[in-house]
């Protein structure tokens, strides 16, 4: 017997590293997604292979032992034991797990990858021992991997991949689920250089705490900027949103989490017509995202590839984590 779930990636819109101090992030899940199949063992591992993350191995007794891949994927391995562990514990069971991972959100890029296979392990778990789980337990459960990886998470992520849709998100406030009546024009622009969150976000730390007079007010600027942009979002006043998205992408650039490579991606989509674009997530590499109208879509794709960037044209999705028996 076994259970499939899936969940989605995401973009920020606005909010990504303000929302790990104060202030709302708003995400927008798009239709790429993370599947993770969940079958029992007869042993007590949690084994793991994934192809496309590129790796496979076990955890026996908290000890992990790659079988194929590379040894610095294994926070991101721990992360999913942890996820499984804690659904097993919540439910009261006990045994061993195989769990195949499967993706098409590029990973260490922003899109919420990691969050998503989280979020998608922790629900198949769950399927798999007829947990019944909620989506709130869902949320959570994989929170608890997620900080594995990420160190001090948000929680906004493991919340987008889970519910799906637009989402305004505040730590410790909780999270609002939102309507748009059309969707919006949104081209990803992706470095390919992959970074990691928690150095990330472990960086604006230390700049904040150097700097607490300077660091905090642009924080605190950045979190009104996202209450704005929703705003501006829910009267869909494109102008307006591509503005923000201009001042949020200077903002971040000012706390350090942009690179010559986003700028320059940044830059062309501008050129290129378009309404605003900004880097998203955590930054350091990773992707940028650009609004323009329909008509300017293919030159801002144009000028992203011009500038060395890999361009994606995605959808939003309403469809947050799904499961199924197989
Ligand atoms: C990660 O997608 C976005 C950050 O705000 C970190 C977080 O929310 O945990 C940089």
């Amino acid at each position: 017997m076994s259970a499939e779930a899936t969940a989605p990636g995401k973009m920020i819109l606005f909010g990504e590293h303000s929302v790990v101090y104060r202030g709302p992030a708003i995400l927008l899940a798009v239709d790429r997604r993370a599947s993770v199949v969940a079958s029992k063992r007869d042993d007590k591992r949690v084994y793991i292979d994934s192809e496309d993350l590129g790796f496979s191995g076990y955890f026996d007794n908290g000890e992990y032992t790659a079988v194929t891949g590379k040894v610095w994927r294994g926070r991101n391995m721990a992360a999913l034991e942890v996820a499984t562990r804690k659904v097993m514990a919540h439910l009261g069971v006990d045994g061993g797990v195989n769990l195949k991972v499967r993706s098409m959100i590029p990973i260490a890029v922003g899109l919420g990858s990691s969050a998503a296979v989280c979020v998608a392990t922790t629900a198949a778990v769950g399927e798999l021992f007829d947990g019944n789980l909620s989506k709130e337990k869902i949320a959570e459960l994989s929170f608890e991997g997620e900080k594995v990886i990420h160190g001090n998470p948000s929680g906004a992520d493991n919340s987008i991949a889970t519910y799906g849709g637009i989402m305004r998100y505040e730590r410790g406030v909780g999270l609002k689920r939102l309507k748009l009546d059309k969707p919006l024009p949104f081209v990803i622009g992706n470095t390919r250089k992959k970074r990691s969150t928690r150095n990330m976000v472990e960086g604006v730390k230390e700049l904040k705490d150097r700097n607490p007079e300077v660091v905090d007010p642009i924080i605190y600027t950045m979190a009104g900027l996202s209450q704005t942009g929703l705003d501006a979002l829910l009267r869909r006043d494109t102008g307006k949103l591509g503005d923000l998205m201009n001042i949020n992408h200077g903002l971040l650039t000012s706390i350090g989490v942009s690179t010559q490579e986003l700028d320059d991606l940044v830059y062309a989509a501008r050129r290129e017509g378009a309404l605003g674009a900004k880097l998203t997530g955590a930054g350091g590499g990773g992707c940028m995202i650009a609004l323009a109208e329909e008509e300017h879509l293919g030159m801002v794709e144009k000028g992203i590839r011009a500038a060395r960037g890999y361009s994606m044209r995605v959808n939003l999705t309403d469809e947050g984590v799904t499961t199924r028996r197989l």
